[in-house]
């Protein structure tokens, strides 16, 4: 049956040359097909990303395509952290920040030369210390390796209050996405914001907002809502397909991965939507043919990440990590978007 539809699919797009957006509101309502996203539907999208990359010059100073702030790294988690500033500067980010606790910091310093860390975050100064540096960065990734510690918690709620004063972009994710379950008015409204939660922490976020149980019949629908009910800020809902909504559109991201998933694959996503979301609200809309530009990057971050797991899937197997992946960041990204 689904390869007859297929084909018929297939068949209808050739013979009508129609515009692609009626034909398509036809095929769902005569086929059903509201929850699958096409191919074509996906290459317009990966268009969109393609749009928005800013070109390389020599004619830019160093800083200018991105100095992405990322707060977390505590005790018991330097991974996550390293993880998402190494793949913000793989995908093209000139400069990476990583606030964290006194202890993780030369822990973090060791994994590699090429980030700068700030040992600040369990400092009764902390918010004052990063705030310091917000004028200078262009997005803050809240959330990876952060942990529960209650004045960590606290520390960062400071941080997000001044980064939303500041109009600095935020992407939420892990215990970030905890903290904003815990109080929700921290980040509703936020419109340069952008949450990437797994599904346990949809859920957690979701029940916590809308006082229901997800319908886990209905992704795109779950989404949509959660969406609105924080004031049409970007979700991206990690799961088997990417679900992504500004509270107005659906994208879907199901460009194929592997069926392996280690810890940190979160990080490096959040990590290279930072610069994304960069690049994304540079290009404007005019840019993404008026789709709002943050749909756009959660798309390319998703579909990046997906294509690095794959690669590194196809070289180790079942021994892929997120270092695996890591190393797929360049080779992933060019194939998808400079090809
Ligand atoms: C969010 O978007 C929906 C759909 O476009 C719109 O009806 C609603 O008013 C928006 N809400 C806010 C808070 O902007």
């Amino acid at each position: 049956m689904m390869a007859t539809r297929g084909a018929m699919t297939v068949l209808l797009f050739s013979a009508l040359a129609l515009s692609w957006l009626p034909l398509r509101a036809v095929l769902e309502r005569a086929f059903s097909l509201h929850k699958g996203h096409s191919v074509k539907d996906m290459e317009t999208t990966f268009q969109l990303v393609r749009n928005i990359i800013p070109p390389l010059t020599t004619k830019k100073h160093k800083g200018q395509d991105g100095r992405i702030g990322i707060i977390g790294g505590c005790q018991e988690y330097t991974g996550a952290p390293y993880f998402a500033a190494i793949s913000a500067l793989k995908v093209g980010a000139d400069l990476t920040h990583v606030f964290c606790t006194k202890e993780a910091a030369p822990v973090i310093k060791s994994y590699s030369p090429e980030l700068i860390v700030h040992p600040v975050l369990d400092s009764a100064t902390a918010v004052r210390d990063v705030e310091t540096w917000l004028p200078r960065l262009h997005t803050l990734v809240v959330g990876p390796g952060l942990g529960r510690d209650d004045a960590l918690l606290q520390n960062v709620k400071g941080i997000l209050e001044k980064s939303k004063a500041k109009g600095v972009p935020l992407v939420v994710d892990a215990d970030g996405l905890w903290l904003i379950a815990q109080q929700p008015s921290l980040i509703q409204g936020y419109p340069k914001a952008v949450l990437t939660p797994n599904y346990m922490e949809f859920s957690r976020l979701y029940e916590a907002v809308l006082r229901d149980p997800v319908d886990s019949n209905d992704h795109h629908g779950a989404v949509l809502r959660l969406s609105q009910a924080l004031g049409n800020l970007t979700i991206v809902q990690k799961g088997e397909r990417d679900v992504i909504s500004d509270g107005e559109q659906v994208l879907v991201c199901s460009q194929e991965g592997s069926s392996r998933r280690c810890g940190g694959q979160g990080d490096l996503l959040s990590g290279s939507l930072g610069v994304l979301v960069h690049w994304a609200l540079l290009a404007g809309s005019e840019k993404t043919n008026g789709l709002n530009p943050l749909l756009v990057a959660a798309f390319g971050a998703c579909a990046l990440t997906r294509q690095c797991n794959k690669q590194a899937f196809q070289k180790s197997g079942r021994s892929t990590t997120t270092t695996d992946m890591i190393a797929e960041v360049g080779p992933a990204f060019k194939k998808l978007f400079e090809t």
